[in-house]
């Protein structure tokens, strides 16, 4: 499902995040990817979801290359994907529950689906209760969970999830690893990256290890290869909220930029008109659809 080939990435600025990374990752395969900040891991993961391409190499995910891949073909790449981002990418002026009803809508589910699943999902994540809330009224682990409600939302056939533990406490840490194995037990092909090596070790997946740019480990059941240093600095480990934007500066750009996040920027100029596009694309909610 997802292959990497002797795939490299150097930055712009001549950083070499990734050097010859080859693997193949199964559909249904449940996979943690560790490493210390720094190593690559969402690098790894931002050429998965195209957000960043390959300097050489080639990636195939589906059958399809990514090197030959048309900018109007990638909001079908990522309507496969739900991702969990480092950084979580919330609308800011958007209440919780438009921020996870807006993946549907973004795929022209109908409002009643909508009105049932969100509220579903959120539950699942522990929401339930704020999703008339804004996101800078929540706290770092909340907004990580609405992130994750969002990756969850459209039933995807891969979940990518960049650090979904990294801001909340061990017990929802272990809450949320859970949820995503459920998950994959029905089918989903899941990656995880994450730093906390006890989960890792109780939820008996495959593990790979990237150091400098490098797979140095690819194991199976959880277990680490040999070298692998448990210890990491708990701060590399806290970036990752939001800078929050004041109402009154918020421009449409920002919704179109997380439009264009969840993998549906080219509706506009390429796809506005297509038949095969199911629905409407509505980029800013309908009031009729939100939660009163
Ligand atoms: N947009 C960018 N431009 C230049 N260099 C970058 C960029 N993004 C990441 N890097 C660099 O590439 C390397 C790998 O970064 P990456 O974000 O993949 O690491 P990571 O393993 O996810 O780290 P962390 O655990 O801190 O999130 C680092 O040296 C980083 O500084
Ligand atoms: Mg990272």
């Amino acid at each position: 499902m997802i292959e990497f080939q002797n795939v490299s990435k150097t930055y712009p600025n001549g950083t070499h995040a990734l050097y010859d990374v080859s693997l193949n990752i199964d559909k249904g395969e449940f996979v943690f990817i560790v490493g210390a900040s720094g190593a690559g891991k969402s690098t790894f993961l931002k050429l998965i979801m195209h957000e960043e391409t390959a300097t050489s190499g080639e990636i195939i995910i589906n059958g399809n290359k990514l090197s030959k891949l048309r900018r109007r073909d990638v909001p079908y790449l990522r309507r496969h994907m739900g991702i969990v981002f480092q950084d979580f990418r919330l609308i800011e002026k958007m209440t919780v529950f438009d921020n996870v009803a807006f993946a549907m809508r973004a795929v022209g589910e109908n409002t009643a689906t909508i009105k049932k699943r969100v509220p579903y999902v959120l539950d699942l994540v522990g929401l339930k209760d704020k999703m008339k809330n804004k996101p800078n009224e929540l706290s770092g682990g909340e907004q990580q969970r609405v992130s994750l409600a969002r990756a969850l939302v459209n039933n995807p056939e891969i979940i990518i999830a960049d650090e979904p533990t990294g801001n909340v406490d061990p017990e929802l840490s272990h809450e949320i690893i859970e949820l995503l194995n459920e998950i994959n037990s029905m089918g989903t092909t899941v990656l995880v990256v994450t730093h906390e090596h006890e989960l890792v070790r109780e939820f008996n997946q495959r593990v790979v290890t990237i150091d400098h740019g490098k797979i140095i480990g690819d194991t199976k059941s959880g277990r680490f290869s040999a070298g692998v240093s448990d210890d990491y600095d708990d701060d590399d480990y806290t970036a990752g909220y939001n800078e929050y934007d004041d109402e009154d500066d918020f421009t449409d750009d920002e919704i179109i930029k997380s439009y264009s996040d969840l993998g549906y920027d080219d509706i506009d100029d390429d796809l506005g008109d297509s038949p095969q596009y199911p629905g409407n694309v509505v980029i800013v909610p309908d009031d009729d659809d939100r939660l009163d």
